[in-house]
């Protein structure tokens, strides 16, 4: 556990925030012990920017990696950043009702189960195609 709560936070390290300087990080624990991690990642336009976690969602799926028993989100608030709404949609996607850790350079501070925060989810079950991770 605090080994993915330090992953997280020392992939906040390499966040490339230069417009909004809020640095962010993610690790995503595999089944087997695997960490993977994101940072975010800003562009001129805003809108092309990269949240922590779907870079690091993207990472573990790029590196053969299906789904995930905890996620750790990392970030310098008092109170505790949670994933956005598209992040939570890839992170449902991706590793279903997982456990998701909120840390602050202090270390941990919340944690939820992913359908407490996604209620009422879309995924692949609407569209046929079997259970969501
Ligand atoms: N950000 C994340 O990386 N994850 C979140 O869950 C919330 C927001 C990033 C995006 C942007 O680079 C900066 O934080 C400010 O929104």
């Amino acid at each position: 556990m605090n080994d993915l709560v330090g992953a997280a936070l020392a992939a906040r390290l390499a966040a490339f925030a230069p417009f909004s300087k809020f640095l962010v990080g993610c690790a995503i624990e595999a089944a087997d012990g695997r960490i993977f991690t994101g940072c975010n990642v800003e562009s001129a336009s805003y809108g092309l920017t990269m949240c922590a976690e779907r870079v690091a969602v993207f990472k573990a799926i790029s590196e053969g990696l299906r789904g995930a028993v905890r996620v750790c989100v990392a970030a310098d608030t008092d109170a505790p950043t949670p994933p956005c709404g598209a992040c939570r949609q890839w992170l449902w996607e991706f590793a279903g009702d997982c456990e998701v850790i909120l840390a602050n350079l202090s270390g941990e501070k919340a944690r939820w189960r992913m359908r407490d925060l996604l209620p009422a989810p879309f995924d692949a079950r609407m569209l046929g195609s079997g259970e969501p991770a």
